[in-house]
């Protein structure tokens, strides 16, 4: 077999075996990071409805509790928080009957007055990533230091980094300070392997 059929193949085999009966938590806003009585809709994208999926999270203080029941107004298989809290910060994921577990996501909710908006789903190998430095108060984007792991990595004049070209090595615990408002909290930001670019399949694409 020569190596390309043999790829195809082995793209095949990935697809069916990792799409099917998959669900998919989004957030949006696509932030890790929330201030205090900010908006938040998360949805479970689902290959098969029959699955019913449910939304469930564990803070600090509950664990496994379901969207409806205790957090968040659902209909279907998506669920907002409509006024969010600091103990609301924790990880949700999507859980179906049958068992299987959709991707995991962490949201941070800060009293605090200034956020980091990192990508709350992993970035693939290759990709560019902007992070935003914010402010709860000033609308305008203000100059912010970024750090990764503890230490300074850049200052941006207007609240934005870009790390082009993401790595393995990018990976680490992210957060920014702006000058006289404060330091948002940590988020993680994960870089997985970009083999659907390798099958010629666009990952920002469902399906
Ligand atoms: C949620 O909490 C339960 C009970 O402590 C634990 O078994 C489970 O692994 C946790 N799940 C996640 C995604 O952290
Ligand atoms: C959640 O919010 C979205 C966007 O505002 C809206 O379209 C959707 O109907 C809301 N769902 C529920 C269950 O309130
Ligand atoms: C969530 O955060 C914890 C540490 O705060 C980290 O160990 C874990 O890998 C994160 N999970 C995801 C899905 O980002």
């Amino acid at each position: 077999m020569n190596p390309a059929s043999l790829q195809q193949l082995l793209c095949l085999n990935l697809l069916l075996c990792c799409t099917t009966n998959q669900a998919r938590l989004t957030v949006s806003p696509s932030s890790s990071q929330f201030f205090k009585g900010d908006f938040v809709s998360l949805s479970c994208e689902e290959d098969d409805s029959s699955a019913g999926w449910t939304l469930r999270r564990n803070t600090s203080k509950q664990q496994r509790t379901q969207c409806r029941a205790d957090w968040g107004t659902s209909a279907g298989s998506s669920c907002n928080i409509s006024y969010i809290y600091p103990w609301d910060s924790g990880v949700y994921w999507c859980e179906s009957r049958e068992g299987p577990i959709s991707n995991m996501v962490n949201l941070t909710v800060t009293g605090g007055s200034v956020i980091l908006q990192s990508p709350v789903l992993p970035v693939m190998e290759g990709d560019d990533v902007t992070l935003l430095c914010k402010t709860k108060t000033t609308p305008s984007n203000l100059p912010a230091a970024f750090y990764k792991d503890g230490s300074l990595i850049r200052k941006q004049p207007t609240g934005h980094m870009t790390i082009q070209h993401v790595s393995r090595s990018d990976e680490g615990l992210y957060k920014c300070d702006i000058s006289g408002h404060g330091e948002s909290p940590s988020s993680w930001i994960t870089v997985t392997g970009n083999y659907m670019h390798v099958c010629g399949k666009d990952p920002t694409q469902p399906g």
